[in-house]
């Protein structure tokens, strides 16, 4: 059977991520960003087949497909779900949440229609929340993309987004 150009494309991906980072334990990070940057996220049939190609417990090489679903839901930056062209991620912790953080992302969540997790119609956009990123001095912080945002107010966020096509 003829495997479809989702599936080659999935197996290519793969390959080459595991090529680049390798098969150990410390590589399973790694490997999944590679395939979530070059796929836009970390399809089941991409699971499957990091699982094929790194278990092999005669190289004592291992992988289950529990484990690293557990790992892509863990990480924020990862995703099992298709995300938007861009993704705004917004620091959901008390230092942000105290500066105003609630009204940002009360408006994030009206201007964009989304609730967490969701994506536009469009695909333009993808909202979810993040843990501390490090940056509580200038909270209320967002991300869009790699763009950092702080002393993020409700006025600046039509400004924001009107940055991004
Ligand atoms: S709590 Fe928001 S960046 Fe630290």
């Amino acid at each position: 059977m003829v495997a479809s150009p989702v599936e080659s494309e999935v197996k290519e991906v793969v390959q080459q991520a595991i090529e680049k980072h390798g098969k150990s334990p410390d590589a399973l990070i790694p490997v999944l960003s590679e395939i979530n940057r070059a796929l836009g996220y970390v399809p089941a049939e991409a699971i499957r087949e990091v699982k094929r190609q790194i278990h092999n417990p005669a190289e004592r090489t291992f992988a289950a497909e529990s484990q690293l679903y557990g790992l892509v839901s863990f990480y924020d930056m990862l995703s099992t779900q298709p995300r938007g062209r861009h993704v705004i991620k917004f620091c959901e912790n008390a230092p942000c949440h105290v500066v105003g953080g609630k009204a940002i992302w009360d408006a994030l969540r009206e201007t964009l229609q989304l609730k967490n997790g969701e994506t536009t119609p469009d695909k333009k956009w993808t909202l979810v929340t993040t843990s501390c990123i490090g940056l509580c001095s200038v909270g209320p912080v967002l991300l869009v993309d790699d763009d950092m945002y702080g002393n993020v107010t409700v006025e600046q966020i039509p400004d924001i987004l009107e940055r991004y096509e």
